[in-house]
């Protein structure tokens, strides 16, 4: 028998992919896993941490060992950091057995969800409607690759929940299996 598809949130920071994915996996009754959080608990450093001490390259790296290493997993809705997709072959690996929905929002609503005093190394901790709009407008090719979209600006994370769960029912999605 097949094995069950990953669900996989991408999107840029700020737009509730953590918050999100760990409701839908409770709904989906799926295993929740957050990308940034397993790198954290690997090296035993926090994402700025990280980013200061190692500087964004090795992040990157980290973050495709990571993906290399969660796509044995079947049956988990998987958060993944802002920038995880911006790798071509991460989202290789994420497609070949998930699902990839994108959540948005405007610039205005990530400024006011990452506030101020934010773990963002790539907002340099000085967050401004014009570096998220500039950042927001680069990743926007990238985010392309997801097989769903969900604007969150005025949606609360129920209601996110819900229109993600609505999609996998339309496509026949909540039981899918994949092989392997
Ligand atoms: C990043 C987003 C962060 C984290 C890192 C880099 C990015 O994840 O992976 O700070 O490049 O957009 P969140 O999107 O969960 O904040």
């Amino acid at each position: 028998m097949g094995q069950q598809l990953n669900i996989i949130l991408i999107g840029f920071m700020g737009t509730g992919k953590s918050s999100v994915g760990r409701k839908l996996a409770r709904k989906l009754n799926k295993e929740f896993i957050d990308t940034d959080q397993e790198i954290e608990q690997l090296i035993g450093l926090n994402i700025t941490q990280i980013f200061k001490k190692y500087g964004e390259v090795r992040f990157r790296s980290e973050e495709k060992l990571m993906i290399e290493k969660i796509a044995s997993k079947r049956n988990c809705v998987i958060s993944t950091g802002g920038g995880t997709v911006l790798d071509p072959d991460n989202v290789a690996i994420l497609k070949n057995n998930g699902i990839l929905i994108c959540l948005t929002a405007s610039p205005a609503t990530v400024l006011s969800r990452v506030g101020k005093n934010n773990n963002r190394p790539m907002l340099k901790n000085k967050s401004s409607l014009e570096l998220i709009s500039s950042l927001i407008d680069e990743r926007k090719p990238y985010y392309k690759c997801a097989d769903f979209s969900v604007d969150t600006s005025d949606l609360d994370i129920d209601e996110i929940v819900e229109k993600i769960f609505l999609f996998l029912d339309e496509r026949g999605l909540l039981n899918a299996e994949v092989n392997g």
